[in-house]
């Protein structure tokens, strides 16, 4: 029963951990009596609970116009292999492992490398990315997230991690990969010995900046000014600057944590992050006591920041920005207000946690220094209320009772549940319309949300608003629009673009909203991002069983939206047991590039190379046969 499987994935791996409590009569009755039709076309009170959707939210789609999305849907499907319509093509551009210079080790599927050969070699579980131009080169930045320990080590007994060596590996595995990449007759692939080519990992020197930097809960033996960390681990989602450089964001950073004490007493602040007694299977503290919260109880306020890194220059200090805030980073997704300050929007992915805004106290001046423009500005966090309507919450040590700016930068959790945060269906990626006021947010899934389930900080997690289905294996999508249509403003409209459902298991509110049927139906809606034609690409990490509640759903896709129509239509999908993670274009729009994360986690691909080779993850380059633009 609560056993872990022998592979499980991470979010597996976090339920077991922290189990769901027992679904009560209520929230079944809940869950009954929400009609699909509550989603478009009314209002549903279930006892003493009103269940009361965005008024904007009531609104019917149009009928599909002819439609923006002009390529022919794919099928779900659960082949190992990459899935793109008919008129487009992919190839494999990098996988993990791959050489970035001369010196670099081929990848060896018998050893899957060592700690040597991966510090030279891309890292594992691309995720996150951006392409960058420079004096006509094209240079990728690219988050990897985490590696999978039961493929990275799978040479190893049991699947893993067997002394100091993997060890080495396995965070150098970690971090973001720098490559510049070129295209020939065969594809893109890797400037191998570009002067740009960085790993940057685990271990790699960084700036603590902002409110926090120099604090005390930042001190370490190794650091004791609190200035200077080492590495960033679980880079998720990802964010561009017009100023020209990448922000990584650190998401799941607890998992790399443990304590050497038996008795050791697990302070609120670090229950509040997950962390705990036990890792997640990487085995760091082992090797390396940082890792060790019963010796170094500070490190682990030094993780869970995103991080700004110039990915023109490979000796540059990437710089962690602790302005935005310490949670589980998804995405940071950055735009100017009406004055030129930057506004960033983020998620914490986790359930019940929140989604924030950082507004810059600086304004960006093009062609100025606009370096620091993330150092110091003002932190808010969303609440939505049932009525289509929202606020942003500032926190502040006098919205807060915390004690300082800096503490909030680092409990930034603890701040958001003083002050009336609305807990959300784990927020992911958020993506602002390049052509509108307006910024949609992947809520992928909460399988706790209950009338009676609280968040890990005590919130209550109660059905309602943009969170409106009673365990929520699903996920929707959620968007606002900022008064006056600036992204300064305090208040917001709100209301949900999809339900992702099952509407051949279901016909209540778990079928879906009416732009979801059964060609296009999918869950755990993950990625987001615009193009420049303001369509929407929607990336999945959900449930590839394809059986019961999922049924027909099949691999792990990717699909584009109309935000105008609301029309959805599936592009690609993704092998087995894969997540589709991470998406950018070449500068020209010719290329679309997105990620493969984790095939075969459980053991079930052996995406790319095929026959009994080991699964790899990798960013594919999309082209139009007819060598035409996508988005
Ligand atoms: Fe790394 Fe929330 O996904
Ligand atoms: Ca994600
Ligand atoms: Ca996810």
């Amino acid at each position: 029963m609560n056993q872990i499987p022998t592979r499980p994935t991470f979010d597996e791996f976090d339920e077991l951990n922290n189990p769901r409590p027992e679904e009560t009569d209520f929230a079944r009755l809940a869950a009954r009596a929400v009609s699909r039709r509550a989603f478009l076309g009314g209002t549903v009170v279930v006892g003493a609970s009103a269940l009361v959707m965005g008024t904007t939210a009531l609104t019917p789609l149009r009928a599909f116009a002819a439609g923006r999305l002009g390529f022919e849907q794919v099928a779900a499907n659960g082949l190992d292999t990459v899935t793109v319509p008919l008129g487009y093509r992919w190839q494999v551009a990098l996988s993990w492992g791959d050489p970035l210079w001369s010196t670099s080790m081929p990848f060896d599927d018998s050893t899957r490398g060592t700690g040597a050969s991966q510090e030279l070699a891309v890292g594992d579980n691309n995720d996150g990315m951006a392409m960058f131009a420079h004096e006509g080169r094209t240079i990728l930045a690219v988050n990897n997230e985490y590696v999978n320990i039961g493929v990275i080590h799978g040479n190893r007994e049991g699947g893993k991690p067997s002394g100091a060596d993997d060890v080495r590996k396995s965070k150098a595995g970690h971090g973001v990969t720098v490559a510049e990449l070129a295209r020939s007759g065969d594809g893109w692939h890797i400037v191998v010995d570009s002067p740009f080519n960085r790993r940057i990992t685990a271990d790699t020197p960084m700036e603590m900046t902002g409110p926090a930097r120099g604090d005390d809960r930042l001190k370490t033996a190794a650091d004791p000014s609190g200035t200077r960390a080492l590495g960033t681990v679980n880079n998720c989602g990802n964010g561009r600057t017009p100023w020209g450089t990448y922000l990584t964001c650190e998401e799941n950073f607890n998992g790399y944590f443990s304590a050497s004490d038996e008795k050791q007493i697990i302070a609120d602040a670090w229950k509040r992050y997950g962390i705990g007694a036990k890792d997640w299977g990487y085995a760091w503290a082992t090797v390396d006591e940082r890792f060790d919260i019963s010796k170094h109880p500070n490190e682990p306020n030094r993780f869970g920041y995103i991080v700004e890194i110039n990915p023109l220059d490979p000796t540059s200090t990437p710089k962690k920005r602790t302005a935005l805030g310490r949670f589980k980073h998804e995405n940071a997704e950055l735009v100017l207000s009406a004055d030129g300050r930057t506004v960033v929007y983020m998620g914490d992915d986790e359930r019940g946690e929140f989604i924030y805004r950082f507004v810059s106290d600086g304004r960006y001046v093009e062609g100025a220094d606009n370096a620091d423009l993330l150092e110091n500005g003002r932190l808010y966090v969303a609440k939505f209320n049932d009525n289509g309507r929202g606020d942003w919450l500032e926190l502040t040590p006098d919205s807060t009772g915390m004690g300082s700016q800096a503490e909030i930068c680092i409990h930034t959790r603890l701040a958001a549940s003083k002050v009336g945060a609305t807990t959300m269906d784990r927020p992911e990626w958020v993506s602002a319309n390049p052509r509108k006021a307006e910024v949609y947010c992947c809520l992928t899934n909460n399988s706790r949300r209950a009338t009676d389930a609280k968040n890990a900080g005590g919130d209550a997690m109660v059905p309602g608003g943009p969170n409106p289905r009673a365990k929520n294996n699903y996920g929707q999508i959620v968007r606002w629009t900022p008064d006056g249509g600036d992204h300064l403003a305090v208040g917001f409209g709100w209301d949900l673009f999809a339900t992702a459902g099952n509407p051949t298991v279901h016909s209540d509110a778990y079928a879906g909203s009416d732009n979801v049927n059964a060609s296009n139906m999918f869950n755990s809606p993950d990625g987001l991002a615009f193009d420049g034609n303001g369509l929407l690409w929607i990336q999945t990490d959900g449930n590839y069983s394809d059986a019961k509640d999922f049924a027909g759903q099949g691999n792990n896709q990717m699909l584009v939206g109309d935000p105008a129509t609301g029309e959805i239509k599936r592009f690609l999908v993704g092998p087995r047991e894969s997540e589709i993670t991470g998406i950018t274009w070449s500068p020209d729009r010719s290329t679309l590039f997105v990620g493969v994360q984790h095939p075969g986690e459980k053991g079930g691909s052996h995406f790319p190379g095929g026959g009994a080779s080991v699964p790899r993850s990798s960013v594919i380059a999309i082209t139009r046969t007819d060598g035409g633009k996508i988005g």
